[in-house]
């Protein structure tokens, strides 16, 4: 008999993408989907969530845009019924440190009745890179409202490792693996590190939210993004996450990537210019 595939919900993202790629390197079917996937699946169009269920094992899920916002642990609880009720063995979810709208996504999902593994992530190297500030970058500045708070940043491949491993391994049930990087820096600490391993000057200016927030309204970004992206700045970074966690090594066995290991390979790999 055939294999059941893999669904991947966000299967063209930062840890959707590299998730796909570790299963099909091993031979396992997948069925990546998003909003622009030949089986559609959007968030926002309930409608469009069950034919994307059906027929698979597992899941690996990211939600859009942000597990933080309202709406979010309804929709995983509701995704996570379907996928009980359709018989999916598993789903290992993409969570965010410290936030309280993953969490209660995080509840909910355990709740279901299908079979779980969380994957809690820190901010992910990956923004500077594939993300938000990559246009920060290339222009030599990166302003935010983030001062002396330091934040573990995590490898989005070493997040798709966990996740993979989990998928393929049923010794990953039951688990939260808290995953981040090695050692916390501060955001002008980690823009050094950028500047550092791409050779140009590179300045990490601190502003005060509404200065972000002005900057962000000017530049078009749509205004939910704009108020989701300043909690994440007030009220998530606050300290809370500032400790590392060893969920990468709980996982893998292995330790976590660091943040300069990061800045070398994607400097090198001409990301931010040559
Ligand atoms: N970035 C961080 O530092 C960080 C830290 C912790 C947790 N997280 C969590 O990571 C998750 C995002 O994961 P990621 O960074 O791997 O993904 P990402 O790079 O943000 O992913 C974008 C993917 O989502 C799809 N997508 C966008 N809007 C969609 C919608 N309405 N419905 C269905 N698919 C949609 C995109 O494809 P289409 O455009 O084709 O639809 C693409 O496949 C979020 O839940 C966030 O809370 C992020």
């Amino acid at each position: 008999m055939l294999e059941l595939p893999i669904l991947i919900i966000g299967g063209t993202g930062k840890t959707g993408g590299r998730v796909n790629a570790r299963l099909r390197a091993r031979g396992i079917a997948t069925r990546p989907v998003s909003r622009s996937t030949p089986t559609v699946f959007d968030w926002t169009q309930q409608e469009t969530w069950r034919a994307a269920l059906d027929g698979v094992s597992q899941a690996y899920v990211t939600y859009q845009p942000d597990l933080a916002v309202e709406g979010a642990a309804e929709a995983i609880a509701e995704l996570s019924g379907l996928a009980r009720d359709k018989g999916l063995e598993r789903i290992v979810l993409l969570s965010g440190r410290g936030e309280p709208g993953a969490q209660a996504a995080e509840a909910a999902l355990c709740a279901s009745g299908v079979g779980w593994t969380i994957v809690r992530a820190s901010w992910f190297n990956q923004n500077f890179s594939e993300g938000y500030l990559i246009d920060g970058v290339l222009a030599g500045e990166i302003a935010l409202p983030a001062g002396a708070v330091v934040e573990p940043f995590v490898d989005a491949d070493d997040i798709a490792d966990v996740a993979a491993a989990a998928l393929m391994d049923e010794r990953h049930a039951d688990k939260v693996y808290e995953v981040t990087g090695p050692h916390a820096l501060t955001f002008a600490e980690a823009v050094a590190e950028i500047a550092n391993a791409t050779g140009r000057p590179i300045r990490y200016t601190q502003i005060t939210p509404d200065a972000f927030a002005a900057g962000m309204h000017q530049a078009g970004v749509p205004e939910d993004l704009i108020a989701l992206l300043n909690e994440l700045f007030t009220v998530v970074l606050d300290g809370r996450n500032s400790e590392a966690a060893n969920g990468v090594e709980q996982a893998l066995g292995r330790p976590a990537r660091s943040f300069s290991d990061y800045a070398r390979a994607t400097a090198a790999g001409g990301t931010w210019g040559a």
